[in-house]
């Protein structure tokens, strides 16, 4: 068990705030505003006389139906219990010495880089948060693994496709890897654009983490995959964990998932309908808004330390960024969820934000 330094932590701000969790409203984690769809919900229910058996340990069917759906090879995929799972294997399979990483960024890649004995090294992104080419040079010879996440989190920025590739390039040279994280391209309308999957196998030296977690509000269930012509990887990332970790129900849920391939269009639609939405009403409020692309906005509302526990009180959680290298406490992160739920929230946002004492705040508040 690890303490959390993510969002989504439900049970624990639930039990805190004395509230039942199914009163609290969770902005602190991402998952599709459309949430569990009926297909996977029964093809888990179907699932449930199997799990007398152990799970297929190769998830031989999931592999065939990912490799098809991705246009990659099924030797060219391995699965795990979650895009985070992944990380580790691949910190206790492939023990990169140093890792470079454009911060902020998912803070998994350094609690699971570093558990591996990985030392990090920070490409500090500035103020608009964009990967430029300055961080190719930082790519040396010391330098055994660059993770990059497209789009970021928390900041839903993407890094265009043309410098990934880029960096690909130097790190070739420099016979380093590169972890690409797509885990939130697929719910963005720029996934043909960005993704990197038609490079897998022009590139050994490239690494695609992708998750079910989010597209399909799988969170519970445990499923994501990484994608890398080189057998090296493939094989290291499964010798580093357990031979069963992708449960009977998650192989299921997964198969479903991509036996329905338009479903992903309506979660596409309705978010990029939301996040619209959310973001005029953001940017007519106090605060400093990105141009997001995912389902999750992200701001800095100057000042403000404390906007997590002013809307606790409205039983709302949001992220607080904090523990993000290179950002301070006053930028946030927020999901994007059903219009019913974003008029609310931005309701009680708007009434913090521009309430008397707030106000005065982030008039003083250094930029
Ligand atoms: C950028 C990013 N990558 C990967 C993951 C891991 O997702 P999961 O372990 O649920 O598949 C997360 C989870 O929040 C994430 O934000």
């Amino acid at each position: 068990m690890k303490t959390d330094s993510h969002g989504g932590n439900i049970y624990k701000k639930a039990k805190e705030l004395g509230l039942d969790q199914s009163r609290l409203m969770d902005y602190s984690a991402n998952i599709s505003p459309l949430g569990l769809p009926d297909h996977i919900r029964e093809a888990m229910i179907s699932s449930l006389d199997g799990i007398i058996n152990y799970p297929d340990p190769e998830c031989m069917a999931l592999r065939e139906a990912i490799a098809r759906a991705d246009g990659v090879k099924e030797w060219q995929i391995t699965c795990g219990n979650g895009g985070a799972d992944l990380l580790y294997r691949l910190a206790f399979g492939l023990r990169p010495g140093r890792v470079l990483l454009p911060a902020p960024a998912f803070v998994e890649y350094e609690e699971a880089m570093t558990v591996g004995g990985a030392v990090m090294d920070y490409y500090l992104m500035q103020d608009d948060f964009m990967i430029r080419e300055d961080l190719i040079p930082m790519i040396g010879e010391d330098t055994d693994l660059v993770i990059i996440c497209n789009p970021n989190n928390p900041t839903g920025l993407l890094t265009p496709r043309d410098l990934i590739v880029k960096i690909l390039e130097r790190a070739r040279e420099m016979h380093c890897r590169v972890l690409v994280d797509e885990c939130f391209l697929e719910i963005c309308r720029e996934e043909d654009r960005c993704s990197l999957r038609p490079y897998v196998d022009r590139y050994e030296n490239l690494i695609i983490l992708k998750s079910f977690t989010k597209l399909y509000a799988v969170p519970g269930v445990r499923l994501g995959y990484i994608i890398c012509s080189d057998p090296e990887v493939i094989e290291r990332a499964n010798r580093a964990g357990q031979a069963w970790s992708v449960s009977t129900i998650a192989q299921a849920a997964g198969l479903a998932a991509l036996a329905h391939p338009e479903y992903k269009d309506a979660v596409i639609k309705e978010v990029e309908k939301e996040l619209k939405y959310m973001k005029e009403a953001l940017a007519a409020l106090p605060l400093k808004l990105y141009d997001g692309q995912a389902n999750y906005l992200f701001f800095r509302a100057p000042g403000v330390t404390d906007l997590d526990r002013r809307l606790e009180e409205y039983g709302i959680m949001i992220r607080n960024c904090s523990n993000y290298v290179n950002l301070g406490e006053d930028y946030w992160r927020v999901a994007v969820k059903t219009r019913q739920e974003n008029e609310h929230f931005l309701e009680v946002l708007k009434k913090i934000l521009t309430s008397p004492d707030l106000s005065c705040r982030q008039g003083s508040a250094p930029e």
